[in-house]
């Protein structure tokens, strides 16, 4: 079986660790796709996290693509073998999963793509570490076990380093953080639908700008 290309393992590590917070974005207009990017990077987020949970989620994508392409956009909730190539044509630069199956891995490797598969139990990390994923998203983060969760995964999974996303908030941002195998965390927190749906991005930007300094 193939395995994941090593620059893509090189990619991901360099922007989830600068990204620290990635923020998971549901987009449901695409007027709203570069204002809300735009609220967010002026709070200093560097990624953000564009789900296939709307309609206009392709659209929305491409728009960030063209005209912030110093925020690197990355897709989430991909489900589908076929959206690698999707979210690739509308300009993403890498992809999320909440779970992952052997046929998805096995997708973005051949559409060599970078991917952030998910895993929630010991066996899921390991089938995906045969292939070479040594970054994977821990989902859903706090139901699966949270903190205590990546402590005990630490020693004997030493090598597989977590975006802990589910259940992820303010007040837990920094304990999650603290942990040596967590490269960033992912979140909802930082672009709540209320905030959208009334365009206040000066509230966004407020929220991002917090949660950035906290971590900081
Ligand atoms: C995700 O979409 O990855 C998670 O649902 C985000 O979880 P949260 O809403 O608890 O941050």
């Amino acid at each position: 079986m193939a395995m994941i290309d090593k620059k893509h393992q090189s990619f991901l590590s360099k922007t989830l660790e600068q990204a620290i917070i990635l923020p998971v974005l549901v987009i449901e207009r695409v007027e709203d796709a570069i204002p809300l990017a735009e609220a967010l990077l002026a709070g200093g987020c560097n990624s953000v996290e564009v789900t296939l949970r709307s309609d206009a989620a392709l659209a929305a994508m491409e728009k960030i693509a063209i005209n912030l392409p110093e925020l690197t956009l990355g897709a989430g909730t991909l489900l589908e073998c076929e959206q690698f190539q999707q979210v690739k044509d509308a300009g993403a630069s890498y992809a999320l999963s909440p779970g992952a199956t052997k046929k998805l891995a096995q997708a973005a490797i051949d559409a060599d793509f970078a991917y952030v598969p998910a895993a929630a139990t010991p066996s899921e990390i390991l089938e995906l570490r045969e292939l070479g994923y040594k970054i994977q998203k821990l989902f859903p983060a706090g139901a699966s076990g949270g903190i205590e969760m990546l402590k005990s995964l630490s020693s004997p999974i030493a090598d597989v380093r977590f975006c802990p996303t589910g259940g992820v908030s303010t007040e837990n941002v920094q304990d999650y953080l603290k942990q040596p195998n967590v490269i960033c965390v992912g979140g909802s927190w930082l672009a709540p639908k209320n905030l959208i749906t009334e365009k206040n991005w000066a509230a966004i930007t407020q929220i991002a700008q917090k949660s950035m300094t906290t971590v900081r």
